[in-house]
């Protein structure tokens, strides 16, 4: 039997869910728990603390907009989480997981996702998930260089 080919995807948990390890295991519990929507497998986890230049780097695409200072100040605030995660349409699941960009938006119009449970502000929104397969790997490389995602997705085509 053929079974279904699986994505890759990164996922940060932001600061401020980080300052709580009782909130990240809860997190953690419900990306992996086994039904239709989560059932994520974790490929890699790491504490990262940015210093202003890597979140800069990370974040280049939005230089400019009104929200960016805001943005690095929040991801350099204090150490947060990258997971990459792994299942069948993991970018567009994870993004459904966790919801609107914006946490006011994600409680009134999805009301079960994480952001709508965890975030507190549009700044401090607790949660990313790549937006592209093109993204995933720029965004997975960022964090994993050791991580050789083509090389990953050769290796689940076969
Ligand atoms: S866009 O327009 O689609 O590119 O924007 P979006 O993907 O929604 O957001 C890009 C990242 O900017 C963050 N963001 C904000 N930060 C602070 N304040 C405001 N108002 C704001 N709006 C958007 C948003 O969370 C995205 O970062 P990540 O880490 O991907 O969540």
């Amino acid at each position: 039997m053929l079974l279904p080919r699986r994505q890759l995807t990164l996922a940060l948990l932001k600061p401020d869910l980080c300052a709580n390890p009782n909130t990240i295991s809860k997190i953690i519990s419900r990306i992996t728990a086994t039904n239709q929507h989560n059932n994520f497998e974790i490929i890699r986890q790491r504490e990262i603390l940015w210093r202003q230049q890597d979140a800069e780097a990370f974040y280049a695409e939005h230089r400019g907009r009104f929200f960016f200072e805001r943005l690095c100040g929040y991801m350099t605030s204090g150490p947060f989480m990258a997971l990459v995660l792994a299942r069948q349409d993991a970018i567009k699941e994870w993004r459904a997981l966790i919801g609107p960009t914006h946490p006011w938006r994600a409680r009134i119009n999805a009301p079960n996702t994480l952001r709508s449970l965890y975030g507190l502000t549009d700044t401090r929104n607790s949660f990313h998930g790549s937006d592209s397969d093109e993204t995933a790997k720029r965004e997975i490389e960022f964090f994993f260089p050791e991580l050789d995602v083509d090389a990953w997705r050769r290796q689940e085509e076969k």
